[in-house]
């Protein structure tokens, strides 16, 4: 199923940016934990529009309601629902898209797909607004992860293809990211960038060789966030250029006599299975496909080439709200991986 994720732990997204609402269903989530609704809700808070430069006007209250799985404060071991109705949106601005499809969004792909009987309103289910549900999924997981002493973090490496290398704000930007998001914005134009997640704390020994490895279960998940190109692990892209000798992680006992590496190249997988070291890895988010500038496309009903102005309102650059999604995204893949079996000790 292409909206659901999870082996032990299933997530399941659910609803259309101008429909009735969005949501999300987590099937295996482990009973009797107690949530804290407001961490939740300042998670989610994080990937809301409206809060970062470039960021759509769009206000979306984004007010989760449970539906069930969450009992006297606490989870009952029951599929959690949780239902986010939507509020604030402007449908007429998508009535062209029906025929005209923008470069760089899902509207021409779903449209064949479909035969033109997907939601076009908003994106429909393609929409970023979708990421919402993941980030109360996410944030749960998180909070149950923390019991388990596994924490998630992350920082924006690059946007517009320059570093991020100063003092950075809550969002993660430094001024000169700002800047780039701003001058793209004034241009009628957008940017995209790198986020870098880092989760501790992961035990030895969880994931799987070939097909199941840490990897594809992270890669699995982090692509289903929309405008995620690529996905790299440990040293990744750069790690090509390295000698062995160089890329090679050395092992050595520490204090406490457990098995550590020196470095970290490989970003806390060996052979799709976690080493012990901290999980590391870096997602390629692409440029905001909607922007203000004319563009050429086609009319799917005249048949003829046309050029295309997208209307609404879009973030000059979703990096900043992506990042928590990215945090999500990796708290889930963990705790639906340390829901495995636990490893055979030795
Ligand atoms: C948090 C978030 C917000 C997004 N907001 C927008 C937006 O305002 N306008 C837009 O064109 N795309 C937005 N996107 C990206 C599109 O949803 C995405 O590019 C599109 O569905 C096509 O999918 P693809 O880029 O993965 O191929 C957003 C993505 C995320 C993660």
């Amino acid at each position: 199923m292409s909206s659901s994720y999870g082996k032990n732990l299933n997530v399941t997204i659910f609803g259309e940016s101008h429909g009735a609402g969005i949501g999300c269903v987590i099937d295996g989530f482990p009973a009797g934990f107690s949530p804290d609704m407001k961490a939740i809700l300042d998670f989610m808070s994080r990937r809301a529009p409206g809060l970062t430069p470039g960021s759509t006007a769009r206000r979306e209250a984004d007010v989760p309601e449970v539906l069930s799985g969450i009992f006297d404060g606490h989870t009952t071991g029951s599929p959690i629902a949780v239902l986010i109705r939507n509020g604030d949106h402007h449908s007429a601005d998508y009535a062209a898209l029906a025929q005209i499809p923008r470069p760089g969004h899902a509207d021409y792909a779903l449209a064949v797909k479909t035969g033109g009987a997907n939601d076009i309103r908003g994106g429909g289910h393609s929409s970023g607004r979708l990421t919402a549900p993941l980030c109360f999924a996410g944030a749960l997981a998180l909070q149950y992860l923390a019991t388990r002493g596994v924490s998630v973090s992350s920082r924006i490496v690059a946007i517009g293809g320059r570093e991020v290398s100063g003092e950075t704000d809550a969002t993660g930007l430094d001024a000169a990211a700002r800047e780039t998001i701003e001058a793209a914005r004034r241009e009628g134009d957008s940017v995209g960038g790198i986020v870098e997640c880092v989760v501790t704390g992961l035990p030895a020994g969880y994931g799987a060789p070939i097909f199941d490895g840490v990897e594809n279960r992270v890669a699995a998940i982090v692509f289903g966030i929309p405008a995620v190109k690529g996905i790299e692990f440990g040293s990744g892209f750069a790690g090509s250029a390295l000698r062995g000798s160089e890329n090679n992680d050395a092992f050595f006992h520490d204090a406490d006599g457990a098995v550590r590496t020196r470095t970290n190249n490989h970003g806390g997988i060996l052979g799709g299975i976690t080493s012990g070291m901290p999980l590391v890895f870096r997602v390629a988010i692409k440029p905001t496909p909607s922007i203000a500038k004319p563009q050429q496309s086609v009319n799917l009903v005249t048949g003829k080439d046309c050029e295309l102005v997208v209307k609404g309102r879009h973030d000059a650059c979703i990096v900043p709200r992506a990042r928590p999604v990215v945090e999500a995204a990796a708290a889930l893949a963990s705790l639906d991986l340390l829901l495995d079996p636990p490893p055979r000790a030795h």
